[in-house]
């Protein structure tokens, strides 16, 4: 299993606050049976700006102390604006392992204008956006269109355990389980910022995926490690769903 979406790195974002609890998280997955996590510390203007050279030099403390167990690979949650090539090109964001998928994050209650140009002109770059959380974007759960139609483009989209499995209510985990029924998720993250209640746990979420839809679960298991590499990978073809009742209402026209 990979984690493709972490705080784990200490005292950078509202994640990890210390390295006793970022060794905790990190344990945890371990114990979880996790073999690699993608340490994606927040980035957002002005609230969590990284530098580099610190963020990587705790991302490398903290694979050498569990080289032997586990992987961890730099990442970062990039919060979208309209000058994400300005900012990759400045340095100051990066890909998943430096390679060429970007994990990047929508305002909670917006779906932007700019998205699709954004990604479309990153994609030009060779970047492939990740939208981080998807089923946690109130415009996307009243309209999963908006996000068909990107996956369509070539983006691809990162599920958070918690939203399977209902810890953040019954309606993002009726989202999840479209999302997850319509092969429009790809990869897993813990969105994990302590080792209390939000922690690195994946292996729960990742068994109920195998359930809802075994095809999407290899998928996943044969793709994860590709998408760490910066290989191309062949996503599932779109599925489509019965849509009755509320469903129905998740698909505007
Ligand atoms: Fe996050």
């Amino acid at each position: 299993m990979v984690d493709f979406h972490s705080h784990i790195v200490f005292n950078v974002d509202d994640g990890s606050s210390d390295i006793a609890m970022s060794k905790n998280m990190i344990l945890n997955a371990i114990d979880e049976g996790t073999k690699c996590i993608c340490a994606s510390s927040h980035y957002i203007p002005i609230e969590f700006e990284q530098s580099k050279e610190e963020f990587f030099e705790k991302v490398d403390d903290l694979r050498q102390i569990f080289s032997e167990k586990i992987d961890i690979v730099p990442a970062l949650e990039v919060y979208l604006t309209p000058d994400l090539i300005e900012l990759y090109e400045a340095g100051k964001i990066w890909c998943i392992n430096e390679k060429k998928y970007m994990l990047i994050e929508l305002p909670m209650s917006e779906f932007p204008m700019y998205t699709e140009d954004v990604f479309y002109e990153l994609r030009l770059k060779g970047i492939t956006p990740i939208i981080a959380h998807p089923e946690r974007n109130i415009k996307i759960a009243e309209n999963i269109n908006l996000l068909k139609n990107l996956i369509e483009q070539g983006v691809l989209a990162q599920m958070n355990s918690g939203s399977i499995l209902g810890f953040y209510g019954k309606r993002v985990k009726e989202v999840a389980e479209t999302l997850i029924q319509m092969n429009l998720i790809h990869v897993l993250g813990s969105d994990a910022h302590n080792d209390g209640k939000r922690n690195t746990n994946i292996k729960t979420a990742f068994n109920r995926i195998n359930e809802i839809n075994p095809d999407l679960y290899e998928w996943i298991i044969e793709n994860q490690f590709s998408i760490i590499n910066g290989d191309d990978v062949e996503v599932l073809p779109i599925k489509k769903i019965k849509k009755a009742g509320f469903l129905a209402r998740m698909f505007k026209r």
